[in-house]
């Protein structure tokens, strides 16, 4: 299976300059499903492994599963010396599969991180259920809003360049996502397991190099300004943003969890 969006150089991308998830969102999963050093995690759709990696230096051992062999590439990359992990080319229509291959073993938690708009969610909670230990649970996380999406200057200057670059508008999704969370929130519950919502907060200051990195991490490969135009798209965009530094980004990361009781 290819998925263009996250393949080939945008893997790369998305390796280097891709924001992980602070210690706070492992201890926040660490208290909601009781995690120790006995636990086992799964990470679906781990791209290149940014929670994976933090989830299994606090559990016994943690699976990456992901459909995009060039994200799991990278992962695998920066996962070089790390013992207890293991990658997986797999899709969510793939997990029902694993409770055979787990047999006995059952999961801590299963955390779904910016990826579950990518799958069918309806028939995945059902299907994680009998994966899980008792106490243990799914966690659905988001990590922040886009980063031209915030009500910033620097922030409103990135959408109107990119807009202008795209040749389309780039739309708030607020309200989307919150819809998208109260959908998600009421499959879990039907699938059995008890919802609630925990939130981490901070702020990051970035580099214009991150910025630049981080929006190629966002486009699909087709969309990334070819090798020769870069350096004048880099400049554009550096001479869009610049009166408005430092870029100080607002992350708000939120976590749904479903706990299997
Ligand atoms: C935005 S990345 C998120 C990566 C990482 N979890 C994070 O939080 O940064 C979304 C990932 O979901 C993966 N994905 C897409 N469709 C999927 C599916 N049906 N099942 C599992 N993962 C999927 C993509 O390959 C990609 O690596």
């Amino acid at each position: 299976m290819t998925i263009l969006k996250f393949s080939g150089e945008v893997a790369g991308f998305y390796q280097r300059y891709r924001r992980g998830y602070p210690a706070d969102v492992v201890d926040t999963l660490a208290a909601e499903f009781g995690l120790t050093a006995e636990d086992t995690a799964l990470d679906l759709g781990c791209g290149t492994g940014q929670l994976t990696l933090p989830l299994a230096a606090r559990t016994r051992a943690a699976i990456g599963m992901d459909p995009e062999p060039d994200m799991l590439a990278e992962a695998r990359k920066a996962a070089a010396g790390v013992a207890n992990v293991a990658w997986l080319v797999g899709a969510d229509s793939d997990v029902p599969a694993l409770e055979a291959v787990l047999g006995k073993e059952k999961l801590g938690v299963v955390t779904i991180g910016q990826a579950l708009h990518w799958m069918d969610h309806e028939t995945l909670f059902p299907a994680l259920r009998p994966l899980l230990r008792p106490g243990g649970g799914v966690a659905v996380i988001t990590n922040g809003a886009p980063m031209w999406l915030h009500d910033s200057p620097w922030s409103n200057a990135l959408r109107e360049y990119l807009a202008g670059w795209l040749g389309k508008p780039l739309v708030r999704t607020c309200g989307a996502e919150q819809e998208e969370q109260d959908r998600y929130r009421a499959s879990l519950a039907a699938a059995g397991f008890t919802t609630g919502e925990k939130v981490v907060e901070y702020e990051d200051e970035i580099t214009l190099e991150y910025l630049v990195g981080a929006v190629y991490s966002a486009m699909p490969e087709d969309l990334l300004p070819n090798p020769d135009e870069r350096a004048g798209f880099e400049e554009r965009l550096g001479v869009a943003v610049a009166p408005h530094a430092p870029f100080v980004e607002p992350v708000r990361v939120r976590l749904l969890t479903g706990g299997k009781g």
